[in-house]
């Protein structure tokens, strides 16, 4: 059978076009022993993959090869199956990329329970978005009641969970975001306490200002999903014994290393006695089952909303990951396949 696949076909300039990126047909060979093919319903990317496709940017994870697959957290239904632990009809939740059919082992998939409230979260809030919201805030920034958290891209998947699950365990949850229907959301929807908008906020000084009308008394927790000016408007306004929480650094990706703002507020680590930590999601994989239980019991029960940006078919992922990286995209940008 043939399956369509979009892949790196250049490495990004500066801010990726979707010209960088190639439809491929390509003729898939019988179902080797053992592996399962499944065909892909929804497909999205995450902004940090742009750290993979070099031209700038730098990653935690490998670098993706000209000509591959671009990868990408996915949903899909087993169609075939040649191993015993996966039957067809089950939906799982894996980086199958973008592609229309994938054959896999079936290692590292996360199965999709019958009665889920919904199916595309499971490429979205309930995948690596949403795990990255709950890790980061409890563990790497050890959220407690009472704390005034400050997040960045707050409207974005990560951001607007980790917001909400602050909410949940009793903490201030201010939003930076920009544009009115995203503020409006998170006030209105996503309940956040106070929001901010990062329109028009070019400088540390302007941020800051920002910051401090709605967190006078100074911030205990900042969960930064997009670095530069904002991450140090950021650390200005951090109480002393403050944590950062390093997500993404958005503002950065499409930079060349020389270009990088990185942050210049180092020396107030000292005074203030901050503490900043880097976040790898992956490394709570032992504990997503934990993390995606509460969550589906925070969504059911009304307390955790999520948006999302739906598009049709394989070839418009190329122009909503550009998409997203401008800004343009609200809610966890998603390709429907099937
Ligand atoms: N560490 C990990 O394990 C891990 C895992 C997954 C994701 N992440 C990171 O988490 C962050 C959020 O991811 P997401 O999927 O929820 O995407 P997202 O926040 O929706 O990312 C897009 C948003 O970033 C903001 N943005 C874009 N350019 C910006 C700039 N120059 N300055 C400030 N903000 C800018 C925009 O929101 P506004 O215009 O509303 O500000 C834009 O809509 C990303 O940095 C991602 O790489 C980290």
């Amino acid at each position: 059978m043939k399956s369509r696949h979009v892949v790196l076909a250049r490495r990004p300039d500066g801010a990726p076009v979707p010209e960088d990126f190639r439809l491929e047909t390509r003729e898939l060979p019988a179902l080797p022993e053992g592996r399962v093919l499944v065909q892909v319903l929804y497909a999205t990317a995450n902004p940090g993959s742009r750290n993979r496709l070099g031209g700038g940017g730098a990653s935690y994870a490998r670098g993706m090869e000209l000509g591959e697959t671009m990868e990408g957290p996915a949903v899909g239904r087993v169609i075939e199956s040649r191993n015993s632990a996966f039957k067809v009809g089950e939906l799982l939740s894996g980086p199958f990329g973008w592609a229309e059919h994938v054959q896999i082992s079936g290692r590292g998939m996360r199965r999709i329970p019958a009665d889920t409230p919904s199916i595309s979260a499971w490429a979205g809030i309930l995948s690596i978005p949403g795990l990255t919201g709950y890790f980061g805030l409890r563990d790497v920034g050890l959220a407690k009641a009472g704390d005034t958290v400050l997040i960045s891209s707050a409207a974005g998947p990560v951001g607007a969970t980790a917001g909400q699950i602050a909410r949940i365990m009793g903490c201030r949850a201010i939003g930076i975001a920009s544009g009115a229907e995203k503020l409006k959301w998170l006030r209105e929807d996503a309940g956040f306490d106070a929001v901010i908008d990062r329109a028009g906020a070019n400088s540390v000084e302007a941020m800051a200002e920002r910051i401090g009308k709605v967190a006078a008394s100074g911030v205990d927790m900042y969960f930064d999903n997009v670095g530069g000016v904002t991450l140090d408007a950021a650390i200005a306004c951090m109480k002393p014994k403050g944590r950062i929480v390093v997500s993404g650094q958005i503002a950065d990706y499409n930079a060349e290393p020389s270009g990088r703002y990185g942050t210049r507020r180092v020396y107030e680590f000292i005074g203030k006695r901050l503490r900043m930590e880097g976040l790898v999601v992956f490394d709570y994989a032992q504990r997503y089952d934990e993390a995606t239980d509460a969550m589906v019991g925070w969504i059911r029960d009304g307390r955790l909303k999520f948006r999302e940006h739906i598009v049709e078919g394989l070839d418009a992922l190329p122009a909503l990951f550009c998409a997203q990286l401008r800004g343009e995209v609200f809610g966890r940008p998603l390709a429907r396949l099937a």
